[in-house]
């Protein structure tokens, strides 16, 4: 399958990683709250990798991030970086087709930044994604306030539902349409052990990530 003539170009994206950006959506206030270190995450359409890097430095050494991308040009601006900045062993890079992922791993936690709305096939797209979890596992998609509208927003939400991701949160990210989700099997470890929801658990959900 040819790539969508809606990609991001990646010479394009080489613009994105800059420091305006990365104030805007500073990965730590966007991510810190869902990566501990020692997990597996995933950054799908990872592009010139500014959430990557950042990913990389969460997990810590025990952790691994796996950066996904229709393009190979991107994967190797993430390569380059990855080596400059000492995380090589953390990160590992993966070409993906436009009609499928393409991994077997399980994850504890995965980021769609401003990409969902370049996949072709949205709903094969997140059913893939939705297989990747492990019963811990959260997606966060973050799409861009200004390409996406409210409507084609709900269908991305609707799609996840569809593929057995449930919305939790609606995270606040500047410029942007967001939800967290959440796998309908997800295992809570407290409410499994049969205790009552806390109203940690409801902060938790509902709390503005973008502080
Ligand atoms: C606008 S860029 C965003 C890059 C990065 N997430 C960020 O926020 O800086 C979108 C990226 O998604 C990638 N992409 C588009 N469709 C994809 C697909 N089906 N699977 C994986 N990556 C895809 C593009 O190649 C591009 O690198």
């Amino acid at each position: 399958m040819p790539l969508s003539i809606h990609v991001c170009p990646w010479w394009l994206a080489r613009s994105l990683d800059n420091p305006i950006r990365r104030l805007i959506h500073s990965p730590d206030k966007i991510l810190g709250g869902y990566i501990e270190p020692g997990q597996t995450v995933l950054d799908l359409g990872c592009g010139s990798g500014t959430f990557t890097i950042a990913m990389a430095r969460m997990v810590g050494e025990a952790g691994r991030v796996i950066a996904v991308d229709v393009q190979e040009e991107m994967l190797q601006m993430v390569r380059q970086k990855a080596v400059e900045e000492g995380l090589a062993s953390r990160i590992t890079t993966h070409k993906s087709e436009p009609n499928g992922i393409g991994i077997s791993d399980k994850v504890d936690f995965a980021l769609a930044f401003y990409m969902i709305h370049e996949v072709s096939d949205v709903d094969a797209f997140l059913m893939e994604v939705a297989s990747l979890f492990k019963p811990s596992g959260r997606l966060l998609i973050a799409e861009p306030l200004i390409h996406v509208s409210e409507s084609s927003f709900k269908k991305t939400v609707d799609a996840a539902q569809l593929a057995g991701l449930r919305p939790v949160s609606e995270p606040k990210i500047r410029f942007s349409r967001s939800m967290l989700f959440q796998p309908d099997n997800a295992v809570n470890s407290r409410k499994d052990l049969g205790w009552p929801m806390f109203p940690l658990d409801l902060f938790m959900r509902h709390r503005d990530v973008n502080r």
